[in-house]
Parts: structure tokens; sequence; C-alpha cells
């Protein structure tokens, strides 16, 4: 195993109690099919899986994250909230904050912002993804897996990311990686504050924390089904979208700017 990400220089950071147990992979398929076959057979909640690389890694709307080694960080936390199964959407953006507030700790000065609903960015570039993933018994939520992609000391990227994606380390003043067992150990208690907020407080507190760290506020944007000016969320964590025939309410969905 690389050493950096050895399980007890790990455990020895965590400050909370995600991450007190954890499994970390030198090379996984993904980081989500491990966090669940673990839930299914009975890890406790805060329980982490983490890999030093996925060869199968999973984005949101079916898309690929890629997640070479020795640089990155790859994990997912299986989560038992006591929720409903229809706030999947709002534990994604509890997770945003915490990933959020824990990159903007990290980068002090830096303008990091949640790209509704699940992307990090640092000044308009992609350095973090979210996806969430539940399993439910009836009305009854009995596992949520929280997966988080960060990219941490990675410099290079293939053409197609080349301008849309960063990293900790491109941002920062000087060229000095990130621990990331530090780096996990802040983005872990960040996290993990925030969904317990979710769980203990409901959607407000979540919902107003993030209005004004959201991107692309007041801007022109576009979606799977149309375009307009990005109002901002409600009180249910849902994007709003004033278009030419009316504000749109979204509650899964990909926006980007219309430049784009
Ligand atoms: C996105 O922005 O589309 C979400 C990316 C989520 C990637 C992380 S990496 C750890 C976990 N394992 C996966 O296969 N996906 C998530």
């Amino acid at each position: 195993m690389v050493d950096d990400l050895l399980p007890e220089r790990l455990r020895e950071r965590v400050t909370g109690s995600w991450g007190r147990s954890l499994t970390v992979h030198e090379s996984t398929a993904s980081t989500m099919d491990d966090a669940a076959a673990a839930a299914a057979e009975g890890a406790n909640d805060g329980h982490v899986v983490l890999a030093d690389e996925q060869t199968g890694g999973r984005g949101a709307h079916g898309r690929h994250w890629l997640s070479p080694p020795g640089s990155d960080l790859y994990f997912s936390v299986v989560t038992r909230p006591a929720i409903e199964p229809t706030a999947t959407a709002l534990v994604t953006l509890a997770t945003g904050l915490g990933v959020r507030d824990a990159v903007a700790a990290l980068l002090p000065g830096r303008s990091v912002l949640v790209k509704w609903p699940n992307d990090i960015w640092i000044e308009g570039r992609k350095c973090a993804g979210i996806l969430v993933e539940s399993r439910t018994v009836g009305t009854r939520v009995e596992s949520m897996i929280i997966g988080v992609g960060l990219n941490v000391n990675r410099t290079q990227w293939p053409p197609e990311l080349a301008g849309a994606a960063t990293s900790l380390r491109a941002e920062r003043d000087g060229d000095e990686p990130f621990d990331r067992a530090e780096t996990l150990a802040t983005l872990l208690s960040h996290m993990e504050r925030w969904v317990n907020l979710l769980v203990k407080d409901g959607p407000s507190v979540v919902v107003d924390a993030l209005r004004p760290n959201l991107a692309l506020v007041g801007e022109q944007v576009r979606w799977e089904d149309g375009e307009g000016l990005f109002d901002g969320i409600d009180q249910d964590g849902a994007a709003r979208v004033r278009t030419e025939t009316g504000v749109v309410s979204l509650h899964s969905a990909r926006i980007e700017p219309l430049e784009h």
C-alpha cells in the first residue's frame, strides 16, 4: 500500500466518528460497490472504503470517474441516516457543503463553490464530485453510500478535462503536494457535520448555508431539457431556473453555463 494512505495514518488523523472504521484498497473497481457490500454485511454508519486507484470509478449520470493511482482521493462512506428515501438529493447537497467547507479550509483565500447539485468548483474548475446511492427497504432507508472523488495532487489532465478540471495542488501557491491522509480527515469531519445537521435539523439549515456558496447564480445556464437564468435553490434543494415560459424547478439535472 502507498505509504500516505496506510490505514493507521488515516485513523490517527480522523477526528469525528466517520472514518474510525475503514478499509483501504490499493486498487478496486469502485468504492461504491465495496461500500454497498460492506453495508449489506452490517458495516456501521461512518465506515469508509478508500482506494488509491479505481478501475471502474463511477460518476453521476452514468459517467466514468477517472481514478489514476498515487495522487487523489476516492472514497465512499456507509451511512444509515434516519431520513426519508426522497431525501437522497439533500444528502448530496449536505455532502457538497461539507466538501466545499473542507476545500475552502485547505485553500484559504480561494473561492470554492458548489455547482448544483454535486460538483465542487474552485474558481470555475471542478475539483470534486459527489455520488450518493441508497438502498431502501419498503419506505425505510437501509443505507446510503456517499461517494466522493477529490482531485488532490493531480496536475495533468486528458484533453477532454483540460481547462475544466483542477486539483488542490494545482490551485495552491507554490507546488507542495497535499498529505492525502490529512486531506481525508478534513473532508470527513466537514461532511459528517453537515449530514448530521441535515438529519437533526432538517433541510433548511443546509439549504440556507448552501445559498451563498452556489456557483452560477444569476447566470444563463442550460440543462438536458432547456435553458434559462439560474436563480439558486428552493427550500427543498431543487434548482430554480427562469425560462422564457416561467420558472422551472429541477430536482435532478445537470446544469452547465450556457457558453460552454
Ligand atoms: C460526479 O461528479 O459525477 C461524481 C463523482 C463521484 C466519484 C467518486 S470516487 C469514489 C466513489 N467511487 C466511485 O465509483 N464513484 C465515487
